[in-house]
């Protein structure tokens, strides 16, 4: 659509920068105008109405050219470079880890000096978990931020991140970051005016004099942490006021009501960007928005922001993809991705927490028709966008995948979670794993799981009564577990502390400002001693580190396990047993995963479903051939063991 004021008004303020439009600065150029237009209408379908519309709009024309023009030669290299790639995230080629600075390294100094074992695990991709200024005591683990330019002292300087940010850079590795766009620390500069009674900044947050609209806020808003903070207001005695507090009492929701307040969280956008951000993650996007009468949680409008914060980040930040971290129900996860005109064209990333789930389901029961029977709606992800495949990460596992996934799976979905609870949280007796629940809901029995990656599967457990049997079956399922995710399509992500076998670590009883929140147990302080056990044959640690750096290694190596949309799950032939099949140009990668702790048989009948019948399969993780055989006769998977079979 043409808009000649538009144009006209992009142009005047281009015209104060010195570019060179139809040169070196041209792609810019034609960017801007390619999204003036979608910029403009996501813009009035939030802020049609609102007095201040057009200034607001005018500032943040600007600030796109300003960041633009701010923006390092070094990142506009890169955009370009990304760019001719295409959807650069694709990529067999990229693995993350996740880590909190503190806890892995002491400090950022302390990061680059661990870029070697990054690089050695095949780790090409940092996901820093907070490190901007945060109350201590009341922090969330970062994620209630008092200053979002400032690196909070515990981590170091800014300028120590610019270091760490070219030392990653000499690397290759890509860096993530957070935007935690929903709210801030009720210590942030805006609280603290809005708290002294400047409407300017009361404006910036949910406050109300009475609990008149709380009230009716709360009547359909559930809990998000139901045991350590009730209710979704806070009552604010200095000002005299209730402020929506969604998370924590401490954590002030924004209000994109206000445009005021999309410029503000831009900005620290764009400020990110052109620090070198690769992917920057949207921290709870689905809680953006809030209406009375719904659950505040994944609203029409918070699509509109963040296919607007996509549009204008397309523009001025190229080469920095975005990701929308939507922990919601498997169908509205999509919906992060983009709908209708925009698919693909709101978020390029997001967890795919379902699967992650899935996982943990199969795992406990040893049985895969859940996650089969759940594929239906992940597999509807556009191309052109990807997904972050993990098992663990700082956050708890929920169940949120749908019942009738459940009922379709076979089980009763009420006993069934029920079940999963119980099995993850110690209340079965003959359950290997050890975890614990996370946020019981006291009303409707919800209820997630914390605890680490090598816990759940056992391995704490197992240590503790030196039981050689139940550990080998522990590394054999965290082994299982990470390969399942890291050939599925997608990003992988490793926590930091799985890749060398970290237990539940409790330590966190002690500390007041982290006790009331058990995801602590599975956010290790890093001993680098232990770590120094991945380098001795034989540990435990060795075990692990060096199966997750064969499974990167060999994940690099497979074109067909690039994120192409070209994944097909296999039928069920045998209820223990997942398997689907990679495909690119000509070469196809069947992955098959034997979730029982039992051996389990897999009829070879299962490769033949899928065009051209193979002959010869070659395993990539065993090293060795097969002959397919008849469809009376079986590959035989041992407990909780995988092939990746390549067909020759
Ligand atoms: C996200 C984070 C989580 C945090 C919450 C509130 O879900 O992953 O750790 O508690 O947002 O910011």
């Amino acid at each position: 659509m043409y808009n000649y004021a538009l144009i006209k008004q992009v142009n005047e303020v281009l015209k104060k920068n010195k570019l060179d439009l139809l040169g070196k600065d041209n792609s810019f150029y034609t960017r801007f105008i390619a999204n003036i237009s979608s910029i403009h209408s996501l813009y009035l379908e939030l802020y049609g109405l609102h007095p201040k519309k057009d200034e607001v709009f005018l500032q943040i024309i600007q600030s796109i050219a300003n960041t633009y023009v701010n923006r390092s030669l070094d990142l506009k290299k890169k955009d370009l470079e990304k760019a001719e790639k295409q959807h650069w995230f694709l990529s067999n080629d990229i693995a993350g880890m996740s880590l909190y600075v503190d806890r892995f390294s002491t400090n950022l100094r302390g990061l680059s000096s661990k870029i070697d074992y990054f690089t050695n695990l095949g780790v090409n991709f940092l996901h820093l978990m907070p490190i901007f200024e945060s109350p201590e005591g009341e922090s969330d683990g970062g994620y209630a931020v008092s200053d979002f330019k400032k690196v909070d002292k515990r981590f170091g300087s800014l300028e120590d991140l610019e270091q760490v940010i070219q030392s990653l850079n000499k690397k290759n590795i890509y860096l993530m970051i957070d935007i935690v766009l929903n709210h801030t620390s009720q210590r942030h500069e805006w609280a603290e005016r809005a708290r002294k009674g400047e409407k300017e900044y009361q404006d910036y947050f949910y406050m109300y004099d009475d609990r008149t609209i709380p009230d009716q806020f709360e009547q359909t808003m559930p809990d998000i942490f139901p045991e350590s903070a009730q209710g979704s207001f806070t009552f604010v005695p200095a000002c005299n006021k209730w402020v929506m507090t969604v998370f924590h009492g401490y954590q002030w929701d924004l209000n994109y009501t206000n445009p005021a307040v999309f410029r503000e969280m831009l900005a620290i956008i764009f400020f990110y960007a052109n620090l070198g951000v690769d992917i920057l993650r949207i921290d709870a996007p689905a809680f953006i928005w809030k209406q009375i009468g719904t659950s505040c949680q994944n609203l029409p409008q918070a699509h509109t922001i963040l296919r607007l914060i996509k549009q204008c980040v397309q523009v001025a930040t190229s080469g920095m993809a975005l990701l929308g971290e939507a922990i919601v129900a498997p169908k509205e996860i999509m919906k992060y991705f983009g709908t209708d005109n925009f698919v693909a064209q709101e978020c390029d990333v997001a967890y795919n927490a379902t699967q992650m789930a899935l996982q943990w389901d199969a795992l406990a029961t040893g049985d895969v028709r859940i996650m089969l029977a759940a594929q239906k709606d992940i597999l509807t992800k556009p191309y052109g966008t990807t997904w972050i495949t993990y098992t663990r990460c700082h956050d708890d596992i929920g169940l949120g995948y749908d019942d009738s996934s459940i009922v379709e799976g076979g089980f009763n979905p009420y006993h069934h979670r029920i079940y999963l609870k119980n099995y993850y949280s110690g209340n079965y007796e003959s359950s290997p794993a050890k975890g614990a629940l996370f946020s019981v809901n006291p009303k409707t029995q919800d209820a997630r799981i914390s605890g680490s990656l090598a816990s759940l599967c056992g391995l704490e457990k197992a240590l503790e009564v030196n039981d050689k049997r139940e550990i080998d079956y522990s590394l054999k399922k965290i082994v299982l577990m990470q390969a399942c995710s890291f050939f599925i399509g997608g990003i992988p992500m490793i926590f930091y502390g799985d890749e060398a076998g970290y237990t539940n670590d409790y330590s966190y009883l002690n500390d007041k400002g982290k006790s009331y929140d058990n995801r602590w147990m599975h956010r290790p302080v890093i001993d680098w001693q232990k770590n120094e056990r991945v380098k001795v044959e034989g540990t435990i640690e060795h075990q692990i580190f060096f199966a997750t750096q064969r499974l990167l290694k060999l994940r690099k190596d497979l074109p067909m396990v690039a994120d192409l949309k070209n994944l097909t799950w296999l039928n069920l032939h045998n209820i223990h047993v997942a398997g689907y099949l990679r495909t690119v140009d000509d070469k196809k990668l069947y992955c098959i995963f034997n979730f029982s702790r039992k051996a389990s048989y897999l009829t070879w009948y299962a490769f033949k479903e899928h065009g051209a019948v193979p002959t010869k399969l070659y395993d990539h993780w065993q090293e060795k051939y097969y002959t397919v055989g008849h469809d009376n006769e079986y590959l035989i998977l041992e407990s909780y063991s995988f092939a990746l079979l390549e067909v020759q």
